[in-house]
C-alpha cells in the first residue's frame, strides 16, 4: 500500500498524477480544525504534508501523529513552527530556487511603478483626466542611476541588484548578516550599516523572511532616517515592517511612496488607509505568481516530498539534521 499525503493546494493534472504515482493523496481545502476534524483519519495516517499559506502548528502536528515530511510551495516557511517540527523530527521542504528571478522582476515592477507612477496615471488616463499634453503633476523621479537600497543579500536581492546594475545604472547600497562577496565584485554593491542605507539610498527595498528577529524591523525610526524623497519597496513578509507607522510615514512625508507586495494582514483589508494613498502601489502579494514560477514551483515541492519521503534532504531542506 502506498503511504499516505495530505494535500492542501490545487496543483496541475500532472503534478496531481506524479503525486498519485507515490502516495495515496487526500486533498482537502484548508487546514483549519473543522477540515482536520473532517478527515480525521487521513490527518492521523498521513505521513507527508504538501501546500501553502496555510499555518502548520502544534495543535495541527498533534493531529498528525505519523507526520514525517511537510513540502511548502514557498520560499518562505513562516507558516511552519519549525520548532515543533524539530521537535518531532519532521523534515521541513520549501522551493527557494524556483521564484528567484520572478521575484526580482515584481521588485523591479515595483520601483518602476512607484516612481513612474505608473498606476496613478493610468486611472487617471481611464478616468478621462488627459484631455491635453501633460504637466509636471503627471510627472514621476528617474529610476536610472539613482541609488539602491537593498535590505536582504538572499538570492532575491542578487538577481535585483543584477537587475539595478545592469539595466538601469544604479549603486548599490545594502545591508544583510554578512558581506556577500559576489554583489561585490559582480555589481559593485557597497555593504554599509543600516543607517547609512536609509540615509543614502533613493529607492529601499526589503527582501527579508519574516523571524523574531525581522518583525516590525521597520518602524517610525527608520521611515524618519530616510530621505523624504526616497520610495520604499517591501516585496518580502509584511510584518516586518509597522504599517500604521509606514502610513504615518506617508501621510507626513518622511518619505515619498512605497510600493508594497505584502502585507500585516492578507488580503489586505478593504478598509486599509494605504488604499486610499495616491503614493502607494498596492499588489495581492504576486511575488512569485507567474504561470511558469508557480507550475515549478509545485513541480519542486512534489519532487521534494518525494525526495524527503525517500531520505533524500541534500537540497531544499529547511532542517536536514533532523533527517
Ligand atoms: C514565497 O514563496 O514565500 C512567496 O512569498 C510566495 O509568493
Amino acid at each position: 500500500m502506498k503511504p499516505s499525503v495530505i494535500l492542501y493546494k490545487t496543483l496541475p493534472d500532472d503534478l496531481l498524477q506524479r503525486l498519485q504515482d507515490h502516495f495515496t493523496v487526500t486533498q482537502v481545502k484548508n487546514l483549519r480544525p473543522d477540515t482536520v476534524e473532517q478527515h480525521a483519519d487521513a490527518f492521523a495516517q498521513a505521513v507527508g504534508l504538501l501546500g501553502s499559506s496555510e499555518k502548520v502548528d502544534t495543535a495541527l502536528l498533534e493531529k498528525m501523529p505519523a507526520l514525517r515530511a511537510t513540502s511548502t510551495v514557498s520560499v518562505g516557511y513562516d507558516n511552519f513552527d519549525v520548532d515543533a517540527l524539530n521537535a518531532r523530527k519532521i523534515l521541513l521542504m520549501h522551493t527557494p530556487t524556483a521564484l528567484t528571478e520572478t521575484v526580482a522582476d515584481t521588485l523591479m515592477t515595483l520601483v518602476l511603478s512607484t516612481a513612474r507612477r505608473v498606476v496613478d496615471v493610468a486611472e487617471r488616463v481611464k478616468a478621462g483626466e488627459w484631455t491635453k499634453s501633460i504637466g509636471p503633476d503627471w510627472f514621476g523621479v528617474d529610476v536610472h542611476h539613482k541609488t539602491l537600497g537593498i535590505v536582504g543579500m538572499g538570492r532575491i536581492g542578487m538577481a535585483l541588484a543584477q537587475r539595478a546594475h545592469f539595466g538601469f545604472n544604479m549603486p548599490i547600497l545594502y545591508n544583510a548578516r554578512r558581506h556577500h562577496e559576489e554583489a561585490e565584485t559582480r555589481f559593485n554593491a557597497r555593504y554599509c550599516d543600516m543607517d547609512t542605507l536609509l540615509q543614502e539610498a533613493d529607492f529601499v527595498c526589503l527582501i527579508l523572511p519574516l523571524t523574531d528577529e525581522t518583525r516590525h524591523l521597520f518602524g517610525a525610526e527608520q521611515f524618519k532616517k530616510m530621505k523624504s524623497s526616497a520610495i520604499f519597496i517591501n516585496a518580502g513578509r509584511g510584518p516586518v515592517v509597522d504599517e500604521p507607522a509606514l502610513i504615518a510615514a506617508l501621510k507626513n512625508g518622511d518619505i515619498h511612496a512605497a510600493g508594497l507586495d505584502v502585507f500585516e494582514k492578507e488580503p489586505l483589508p478593504v478598509d486599509s488607509p494605504l488604499l486610499s494613498l495616491p503614493n502607494v502601489v498596492a499588489l495581492p502579494h504576486i511575488g512569485s505568481a507567474t504561470h511558469e514560477t508557480r507550475y515549478n514551483m509545485a513541480a519542486t515541492a512534489v519532487d521534494n516530498l518525494i525526495d524527503a519521503l525517500n531520505g533524500k534532504v541534500e537540497k531544499n531542506c529547511v532542517n536536514p539534521q533532523v533527517a
